[in-house]
């Protein structure tokens, strides 16, 4: 049986860390009002000098070195971000430059906090089909350019961090699905309705004349906004779903999966998915502490920060669901 699965995973996130109490220092905020609403307890940003494909590129050679495999294998390169580094071409391009595969096709996913599930979901699809045999996926944020600094942004800007993430996917011959490394399913959703309730409207050709002007920067417009309690609200219906649509597809019981590898907006977004699954703590690996929510660098980063806490180890079944802006929600299950 023809299918996907993972084969390395690798991370890098930028050296310069921000506390709570750092953030403090630039909005009215608290290191107390982070922590207990959030989990978050610190976040690395970028210098000035770096872009999301500086990080994207730092995470996708970790991922190939252990792999194990020489880049020219590669056949498509995939990079999720809401961040990219110009408006135009996608990031992806810029990474596939970097890495020096010219002609491979290079794909920009722009699903947000769901966006690396998707681009999973893509790659898997590739594979399935026998049209590619290597794919690396990389999901990189530099969120913090993104944020007003200000006391006016501190309901969003103290949630965020940078960082990237990156896996290789290959084909694999599966003889025993319950022993052998391979992706299950991949489950993907949106509901455009909601897409004002967490979004960054400009620069964007909804606004009259010019995508954005000096005018609009200085009302800062273009800085991302959000609902945070309607967000809040879906996530925790919404994830739950897709993983219910994995476990049901694949006849597979909640204790059955070995780890849970969410997405990281929230911890208490996490705690209450957990506790409506009766999902033990062991079973739940969170980073957000470490790294606030790095978006669609979240998931690969969540996976090699695992795999080197000696929490994600081969043959292990782990489900991994996100949601975010659009509104979009996904969930993966896979064997490592
Ligand atoms: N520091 C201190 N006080 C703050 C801060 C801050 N950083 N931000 C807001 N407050 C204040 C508010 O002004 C409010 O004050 P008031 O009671 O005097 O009006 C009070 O704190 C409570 O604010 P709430 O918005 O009610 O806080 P809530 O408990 O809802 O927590 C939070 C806010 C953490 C944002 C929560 O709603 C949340 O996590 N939502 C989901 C976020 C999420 O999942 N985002 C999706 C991913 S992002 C993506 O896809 C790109």
């Amino acid at each position: 049986m023809l299918r996907s699965k993972i084969l390395a995973s690798g991370m890098y996130v930028p050296p310069n860390v921000y506390t709570n109490n750092d953030i403090a220092k630039m909005m009215d905020t608290s290191d107390e009002w982070i922590r207990q609403r959030t989990g978050i307890e610190q976040r690395h940003w970028v210098d000035e000098t770096t872009a999301t494909s500086d990080l994207a590129l730092k995470a996708s050679e970790v991922a190939l070195k252990n792999a194990g495999i020489d880049k020219k294998e590669i056949d498509m390169v995939i990079l999720a971000t809401l961040s990219p580094d110009a408006e135009f071409p996608g990031t992806a391009c810029f990474l596939q430059a970097r890495l020096g595969l010219p002609g491979v096709p290079a794909l920009d996913v722009r699903q947000q906090c769901s966006g690396f599930l998707y681009a999973m979901s893509i790659a898997d699809q590739f594979i399935r089909t026998g049209t590619y045999k290597k794919i690396l996926i990389a999901g990189a944020e530099v969120q913090s350019k993104g944020l007003d600094r200000t006391p006016k942004g501190r309901e969003v800007s103290v949630l965020f961090g940078d960082g990237a993430g990156a896996i290789i996917m290959g084909a694999t011959d599966v003889t025993d699905a319950k022993k052998d490394s391979h992706v299950l399913s991949t489950h993907i959703h949106a509901d455009g309705t909601y897409a004002d309730e967490l979004w960054a409207p400009l620069p964007g050709t909804k606004n009259p004349k010019y995508r954005i002007t000096a005018e609009d920067v200085q009302a800062g417009k273009h800085w991302p906004k959000m609902n945070g309690k309607t967000v809040f609200v879906n996530a925790v219906k919404r994830m739950p779903e897709a993983l219910m649509a994995a476990f049901e597809l694949n006849k597979v019981k909640i204790e059955d999966v070995d780890l849970f590898l969410f997405h990281q907006a929230n911890l208490r977004i996490n705690d209450m998915i957990a506790k409506q699954f009766n999902i033990p703590d062991h079973k739940v690996f969170n980073t957000i502490q470490k790294f606030a929510n790095t978006t669609a660098a979240t998931i690969p980063i969540g996976m090699d920060e695992a795999v080197r806490a000696g929490k994600l180890k081969k043959g292990m079944l782990v489900a991994s669901a996100a949601f975010g802006s659009g509104f979009t929600w996904a969930s993966a299950l896979y064997r490592w």
